[in-house]
């Protein structure tokens, strides 16, 4: 009965890639940088989960007002299929879909009286999230095969093309697409696209474009608990580096950009020092006032990347949005 429920993924093809080559890059460049995926570890995830609650930080429950609103429509376009989520964390809003495919099947068992089971593939590079979440969906969606996939999403998305070949979604929510630059996200909209099979179809949320006072609020929420997941990057990095960041000689800070359509936020150094990071060797000297980019967060026009997605071999087929147009679902077919 127990099937396997969690699979850890690495390189195959690749060359080992922990991310480290991407920290030393960006220290050294001018201005800084630090991956935002060294956001997501244990305590950073937890953080996440908080910020998602806040009362400013208003993309979590648009968008799950929409999936809960549309989330039977989506099942009844694409019918059964493997759901794989990139990024899942806790899997809060994916329940509404699961619900909804779990109708679905129902559904094919009366009318074809041949059980067939779904299958829902939670990646996360975030170990702790991923484990409470499968044990618990496990336990609650007896109808889904459940297998959490802990690795990042190049890993997954090359796990998924050697193993898979039912039909499948692969879903992408909470805009977290508007953390890659435009290169990054054509990359990603092609390895998608490379993925998937014809037919086969992906699910992506995306927080779109609205004034900069709404947007900027979200960001610099007034219980600070942004500024603390944004801080947790720093004991992150010197965890897993063995680094010696003094998290008080940094402040956060959130401004929408608004040529670029980008919420970027930033930690900046309030005193002149030098960190080092021994695992890989780096001393990096900061001067006052200095600052490291830790996330740009796009917003998006709905027109512009739908034509993305298009160009890409990933077809609209249909968009749903909330009553102010401030967060949309788009579902696309290869
Ligand atoms: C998970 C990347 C979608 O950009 O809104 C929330 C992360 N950063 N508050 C976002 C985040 C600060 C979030 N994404």
């Amino acid at each position: 009965m127990q099937n396997k429920s969690l699979i850890v993924l690495n390189n195959h093809h690749q060359e080992r890639n922990d991310g480290s080559q991407d920290v030393i890059q960006g220290l050294t460049n001018t201005p800084k940088s630090i991956p935002c995926r060294f956001f997501y570890d244990d305590r950073g995830s937890q953080l996440f989960e908080k910020i998602c609650d806040l009362p400013e930080y208003y993309p979590t429950r648009t968008e799950a007002w929409i999936l809960n609103q549309y989330a039977p429509e989506i099942a009844q376009v694409t019918g059964s299929c493997t759901l794989v989520e990139l990024g899942s964390g806790s899997s809060t809003k994916t329940r509404s879909l699961l619900d909804a495919y779990t109708k679905n099947i129902n559904a094919d068992y009366i009318n074809s009286c041949d059980l067939k089971s779904c299958k829902y593939l939670p990646v996360d590079i975030s170990d702790g999230i991923l484990k409470t979440s499968v044990l618990q969906l496990q336990t609650q969606y007896s109808s889904f095969e459940i297998c959490g996939l802990l690795g990042t999403y190049d890993q997954a998305l090359s796990y998924l093309a050697s193993s898979l070949d039912e039909p499948q979604m692969i879903f992408f929510l909470g805009s977290s697409i508007g953390n890659f630059n435009q290169q990054e996200s054509d990359h990603f909209f092609d390895r998608i696209s490379q993925t998937l099979k014809p037919g086969d179809y992906f699910l992506l949320g995306v927080d779109l474009q609205k004034s900069p006072e709404i947007l900027e609020a979200a960001y610099n929420d007034r219980q600070g608990v942004t500024a603390d997941f944004n801080l947790n990057m720093l004991a992150h990095l010197n965890w897993y580096f063995q680094g010696n960041f003094d998290l008080n000689l940094f402040q956060h800070q959130a401004i929408y950009n608004q040529a670029e359509a980008q919420i970027e936020m930033y930690l900046h150094c309030q005193q002149a020092h030098t960190v080092s990071l021994d695992i890989l060797n780096l001393q990096i000297p900061f001067r006052s006032g200095e600052s490291i980019l830790t996330e740009i967060s796009r917003k998006f026009d709905l027109q512009t990347l739908q034509s993305q997605l298009l160009a890409h071999r990933l077809q609209p087929l249909k968009v749903w949005t909330d009553p102010k147009n401030w967060f949309a679902l788009i579902l696309s077919q290869a």
